[in-house]
């Protein structure tokens, strides 16, 4: 089942540039099986027309709250309580101070105030706007109000400014989206994720690494996150923007991951391992570059600690979940490394496929645990980062009941 099946969103356009991304955020919103309806500001209007959304959304768009034929059809009130939850992407930083204030001196702000349902907002505005005293006040009082905010990202901006203000991507609101609905299943529990690569150094401008991107073990955070887990995100170097609501401990080599892991221990309930560890290290790291005097050269290795073992055969284990990375043989290697491991799960991904694994967006992996096995077909990663967190929850539950 689609994880908004049957859910109602009543999405609030406001007026900023950013509301060309409200016609995306409509499909993205739909492919996950939202029923959506659309409310617009007359400012946005300004950026967006009804029309647009009007198609995309495939129900009537609202603009007014005096309109005589939407109050025939789906009145301000009955719009209230129709939703399951009301979006405001983007949110303004006028629309919010109107909100913080409990103005109904328009349809959204009226909906917003009349409605049971769960409000969230997607920020979008100039970072200078955003830092703004005022600014951050009100976006204190909405909190305070259980009013949930999606972002802003930082990065560069349409008036060419670069810091925070910018509004989430379509994707990531749908599935923050899908994650407002989802049962919290991990409330509270205390989860540690290893992700990227890691490098081991050979001198103080060289190393050995691999080519993990970071993506997966970054979606499984923000997916445990979103199921309610107090996360921390032990990362190798990687390019990726720490998610939402996450702690994340910047490491560089399998001796500083393994170090970080250790230190968790006692407090960690779940532990995945996303971490493409370096197997081995040099033995030496030179303190000086080495020169190229000799027509060749050895690098005497050692082996790295395996992380996910000593986690797992730590006296105060935490539930353990490690990934296998395979081209070959898949389900028998990934079934001998949960054995040896002694892990109580582990996901198994076919790297010899390059649509998927690696550096890729996509991904599609077997779960295997002591006596079962269960597919997840190709998609994207932070949607399968969902669906893992989901079977990572209900088997953790399991054993602790
Ligand atoms: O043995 P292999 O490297 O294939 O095992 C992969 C699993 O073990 C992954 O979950 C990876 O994060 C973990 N691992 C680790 N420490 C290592 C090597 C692998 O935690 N030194």
């Amino acid at each position: 089942m689609k994880q908004l099946s049957n859910r109602h969103i009543l999405l609030g356009v406001t007026g900023g540039i950013a509301a060309y991304k409200s016609a995306e955020l409509i499909r993205r919103l739909k492919d996950h099986g939202a029923d959506v309806r659309v409310v617009m500001t007359a400012a946005a209007m300004e950026f967006i027309t009804p029309l647009t959304l009007q198609a995309l959304s495939g129900n009537p768009v609202h603009t007014t709250m005096l309109d005589p034929a939407a109050e025939a059809g789906m009145g301000h009130i009955e719009l209230a309580r129709w939703a399951d939850l009301i979006l405001v992407a983007p949110a303004t930083a006028d629309f919010m101070a109107r909100l913080a204030n409990g103005r109904g001196d328009d349809l959204l702000t009226t909906l917003c105030l009349a409605t049971p349902a769960a409000i969230a907002l997607a920020p979008a505005m100039n970072q200078g706007m955003w830092r703004d005293a005022a600014t951050q006040a009100n976006v204190k009082t909405l909190q305070d109000r259980s009013i949930t905010l999606f972002g802003p990202a930082a990065g560069e901006q349409a008036c060419g400014d670069i810091g925070p203000g910018r509004m989430l991507e379509a994707e990531d609101l749908a599935r923050h989206c899908a994650g407002l609905f989802n049962s919290r299943l991990l409330d509270g529990v205390q989860l540690t994720i290893t992700a990227g690569p890691t490098r081991e150094a050979i001198d103080p401008v060289r190393y050995i690494s691999n080519h993990s991107s970071g993506k997966m073990g970054y979606a499984l955070a923000s997916a445990a996150a979103d199921a309610g887990a107090q996360v921390t995100l032990i990362s190798g170097p990687t390019n990726l923007p720490c998610p939402d609501r996450v702690n994340r401990i910047d490491v560089i080599s399998a001796a500083d991951m393994h170090g970080a892991a250790m230190a968790m221990m006692g407090e960690c309930q779940i532990f995945i391992a996303c971490a493409a560890v370096a197997d081995y290290r040099p033995n030496n790291c030179a303190d000086q570059k080495i020169k190229k005097d000799n027509d060749s050269m050895r690098i005497d290795l050692v082996r790295n600690p395996d992380i996910v073992s000593a986690v797992a055969s730590h006296s105060r284990r935490p539930f353990t979940i490690g990934f296998a990375a395979e081209t070959q043989d898949l389900l028998r290697y990934a079934r001998g490394k949960l054995e040896r491991k002694n892990l109580d799960m582990i996901v198994a991904n076919d790297v010899a496929n390059t649509s998927i694994g690696f550096n890729t967006n996509d991904n599609a992996v077997t779960v295997l645990t002591a006596n079962g096995e269960q597919n997840i077909a190709q998609m994207g990663k932070s949607q399968l980062a969902a669906q893992l967190i989901q079977l990572i929850a209900q088997q953790f539950l399991n054993v602790q009941s």
